[in-house]
């Protein structure tokens, strides 16, 4: 079933029945080598899943990140139990997991009793959804249930931190930002670049993407171009120079980066069913979690 988190929509199975497990890359067409992440109630039950260097407990390094961003929009990768069946973790010896901040996700966990398998509840490649009604037109054929959460409030997918990469790495930007986990851990952090070949599909250069062709901007929008047809804009905070435009998406009227990344994906779609050839984009500025934003942005942006 899907239901909702703090980040987007997850398309949710039992990580221990392979499968239900299956039915969820089926129903998604996703590649049998994107892992997913596994959603635990509480920190307490990261060892179902996740396992130390050594026979006990898990890296002391969870307990410091559990306590400032559980439950959250932070991902942990770290190396696996061998009870987690390899459809989960595409047969990586290492396993993505997290603790939701919506409380729904949480209390759907609980009562399955079981560690809960969910990508984000899309095609693969597709603009994650942030609302209970973009699973329903996309995947509403093909799946038993939508818990209905309202809007995610973050609206962008978790920061995924690979604890067994070393140094720790940062696969995928999201609203945990890494000038805090930094602060939290007290070392420098890489972030990763797009790769063909990802530890994360999230990583792949097009990927977040929209069927109609999008380009990101300079800075702040002009006119619209002639002579391209009909022009769709992505703003920030608007434009006045801006005009001529087929259809216009303000993200973040009260001029925060957190409105603009929890707008971002409705607006997307917006766009992308309105008939558009083009839609522009303006950038943001790129600290916090405007890095993650400009990420989503240029994977949209890629050649297809
Ligand atoms: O916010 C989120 O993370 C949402 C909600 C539903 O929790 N989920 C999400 O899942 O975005 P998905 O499958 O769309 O993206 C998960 C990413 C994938 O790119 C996957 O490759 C990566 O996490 N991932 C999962 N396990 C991994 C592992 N063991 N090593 C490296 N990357 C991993
Ligand atoms: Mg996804």
């Amino acid at each position: 079933m899907a239901f909702p988190t703090e980040t987007v929509y997850g398309l949710g199975a039992d990580a221990f029945n392979p499968a239900a497990v299956a039915r969820v890359f089926e129903v998604k067409a996703r590649p049998s080598f994107d892992p997913l992440i596994v959603h635990v109630a509480g920190a307490d039950e990261v060892v179902r899943v996740a396992r130390g260097k050594g026979t006990a407990g898990v890296d002391p390094r969870v307990a410091p990140l559990a306590e400032r961003f559980w439950p959250g929009p932070l991902t942990l990768v770290l190396p696996r139990q061998p009870a987690v069946p390899d459809l989960v973790t595409a047969g990586l010896d290492t396993v993505g997991v997290r603790v939701p901040g919506h409380p729904a996700a949480r209390a759907l966990i609980r009562a399955a009793g079981t560690p809960v398998a969910a990508p984000s509840a899309n095609p693969f490649g597709y603009v994650s959804p942030t609302q209970a009604d973009h699973v329903l037109a996309q995947l509403g054929e093909k799946i038993d249930l939508v818990l209905d959460g309202g809007p995610c409030p973050v609206g962008l997918e978790s920061t995924i931190l690979s604890l067994a990469a070393d140094p720790p790495l940062i696969l995928r930007p999201g609203a945990v930002t890494r000038e805090q986990l930094e602060a939290a851990l007290g070392t420098p952090l890489e972030v990763a670049g797009p790769t063909e070949r990802p530890r994360a599909p999230g990583q792949l250069p097009r990927h977040y993407a929209t069927r109609t062709p999008l380009h990101i901007l300079d800075g702040p929008a002009g006119p619209a171009p002639a002579d391209v047809g009909r022009v769709g804009l992505l703003a920030i905070i608007g434009s006045p120079r801006a005009s001529g435009y087929a259809a216009v998406e303000i993200l973040a009227p009260d001029g925060e980066l957190a409105s603009a990344a929890a707008n971002l994906f409705a607006a997307l779609r917006r766009l992308d069913a309105a008939g558009l050839d083009l839609v522009l984009a303006e950038p943001c500025p790129e600290d916090g979690i405007g890095r993650a934003i400009m990420d989503r942005l240029r994977r949209c942006a890629s050649p297809r």
